[in-house]
């Protein structure tokens, strides 16, 4: 991500579009593919910009899945929690990541490192209990490999 103030990159992303204002849809990727999601300040500045209602273009964001309204990390650590993986141990799998990384399920870390989700069935229930952080696939976890993972990711243990 650049450290261009939003409102610049905002301007740049209108003047892409001939007609921004029935083209929102495009502009709301855009934005969310150079901020990484739409933040409350630049859904502000697009509102008064294009002069569409702040409500109008919220119920854009929350109506389509692919938008994310809060900020996700780097990585998005994904413990499946379907049946196979539930059976084989993947609840305490998601327990020590939250106790890892000292976030709650659906929460970021306030490095802007690791988001935490939890999903259903990935299709892997053969290497159950699995977790992806980012497309990557992880099998066979116990809680206690997880420190040494998270740390080819960078993360740290707190002492
Ligand atoms: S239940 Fe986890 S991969 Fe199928």
């Amino acid at each position: 991500m650049s450290q261009e103030p939003i409102e610049e990159k905002i301007d740049e992303i209108i003047s892409r579009y001939p007609s921004p204002t029935g083209r929102v849809l495009s502009v709301l990727e855009d934005i969310q593919e150079v901020e990484g999601y739409l933040s409350k300040e630049a859904l502000k500045l697009l509102s008064k910009k294009l002069k569409i209602p702040l409500a109008n273009l919220y119920s854009l964001a929350t109506f389509y899945s692919f938008f994310n309204l809060k900020a996700v990390g780097t990585y998005t650590i994904t413990v499946c929690m379907g049946t196979a993986c539930h059976v084989k141990g993947a609840p305490r799998v998601l327990e020590t990541l939250k106790k890892l990384l000292g976030i709650d399920e659906g929460e970021t870390t306030s490095d802007g490192s690791f988001t935490l989700s939890a999903a259903r069935c990935f299709g892997a229930c053969s290497i159950a209990p699995v977790i992806k952080i980012n497309d990557r696939v992880y099998g066979h976890i116990t809680p206690e490999m997880l420190p040494s993972i998270l740390k080819i990711y960078g993360w740290r243990e707190k002492k």
